[in-house]
This record gives structure tokens, C-alpha cells and sequence, in this order.
């Protein structure tokens, strides 16, 4: 869902031009007998990113560049980590001033329900707000309203979406 856009965005200078580039925060958040390690703007393989996207959306296996494609375009991404193993994920597009998009929050299905999205998803906010940003946007299937509504504090507002191709 989108958040319709701001009559008085600022799209001035305030944003800062390099926004959190060089901010590499390692944080980990305990849940059970288990430690999950989030980073922002970690490394990762495209091959696992691959795999997790995958696993998470049921899909098969692709071989995107996803390592070339958010360095490209992204203001910044999270991983999540389970003793070294990606186990979730997630990207933060901008448009270079104060908007900011969150895409492909996804968590291995074996882990899902355990906190880790929401936690990626706050992480992305952190983000997008130090780096300048006003508005974080998404949109989701109605089925994850609570997660997205509840859980990682977006609310409800109109939006439209045309299926390109
Ligand atoms: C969406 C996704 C990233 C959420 O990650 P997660 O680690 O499972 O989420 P959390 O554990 O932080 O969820 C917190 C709360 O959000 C809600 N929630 C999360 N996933 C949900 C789901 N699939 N259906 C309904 N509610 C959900 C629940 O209220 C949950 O709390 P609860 O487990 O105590 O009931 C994960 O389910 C996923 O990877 N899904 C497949 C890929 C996908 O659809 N990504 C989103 C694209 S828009």
C-alpha cells in the first residue's frame, strides 16, 4: 500500500547526499536459546539471497544480481543472520530524496513467526528516517495487514499499482 505523496514534501537539501552509506551497524536481537544478527548494508552472496528469496516466496530458484542491483539503487538493505546463514532479508529503494520504498521483506519459512521481519522492517525504518527520508511506502496482500499495520507500525491509506508487464 502507498502513502499517497506529501503535498509539502521537502525534496530540498536537507537530505543528506550520502545518507547512512558508510553506516555498517551490526545488531543482534536474542529470541529463545538462538541469536539472529541483523546488519544494514551487509554482505552477502547473490546465490543465497537467491535461495532465501525462494524459499520465502515459493518460488524456483533464479540467479538475479541482486548484490549489483541494491548497490545500484538502494538506499539500503538488512540482513539477517542464524550462525552465518542468511535467514531473511530486506531492501529499501528511495528516489534519492524523501521518499523511501520497502521491498522483499522475506524470512526463511522455518523461521517465520519469530520476530525477525518485524525486526528487519524496524531496522529499515531506522534507516530511512536517519538518512533523511519523510515517508517509507509499501504495499502488501491483504493478508499481511497485521504484520505490516500491527507489528511494523505502517498505516492504511489509499493506493494504486498497474501491473506493467
Ligand atoms: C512477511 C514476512 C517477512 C514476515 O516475517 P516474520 O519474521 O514471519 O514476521 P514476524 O515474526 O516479525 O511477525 C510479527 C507479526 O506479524 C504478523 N504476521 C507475520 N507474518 C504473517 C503472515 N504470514 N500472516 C499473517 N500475519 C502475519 C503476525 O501478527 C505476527 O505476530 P505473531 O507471530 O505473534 O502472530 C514473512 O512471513 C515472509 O517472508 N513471507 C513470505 C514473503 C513475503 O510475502 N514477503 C512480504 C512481501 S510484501
Amino acid at each position: 500500500m502507498l502513502v499517497p505523496h506529501p503535498v509539502n514534501a521537502n525534496t530540498s537539501t536537507t537530505v543528506p547526499l550520502t545518507p547512512a552509506f558508510t553506516s555498517i551497524r551490526r545488531t543482534r536481537r536474542r529470541y529463545g536459546e538462538t541469536v539472529i544478527g541483523y546488519e544494514w548494508r551487509g554482505r552477502f552472496d547473490n546465490a543465497e539471497l537467491n535461495r532465501v528469496h525462494a524459499e520465502a516466496f515459493g518460488h524456483r530458484p533464479t540467479d538475479d544480481d541482486w548484490w549489483g542491483q541494491v548497490n545500484r539503487h538502494s538506499l539500503g538493505w538488512s540482513c539477517a543472520r542464524l550462525r552465518g546463514r542468511l535467514v531473511g532479508f530486506v531492501n529499501v529503494a528511495w528516489d534519492g530524496g524523501v521518499h523511501a520504498i520497502l521491498l522483499d521483506p522475506i524470512v526463511v519459512p522455518s523461521l517465520q513467526r519469530h520476530g525477525i521481519g518485524g525486526s528487519l522492517v524496524s531496522q529499515a525504518v531506522e534507516h530511512a528516517r536517519s538518512a533523511g527520508c519523510e515517508w517509507l511506502h509499501v504495499d502488501f496482500d491483504d493478508h499481511l495487514r497485521a504484520f505490516y499495520l500491527q507489528r511494523c507500525g505502517f498505516r492504511a491509506t489509499g493506493a494504486g499499482l498497474i501491473r506493467l508487464r
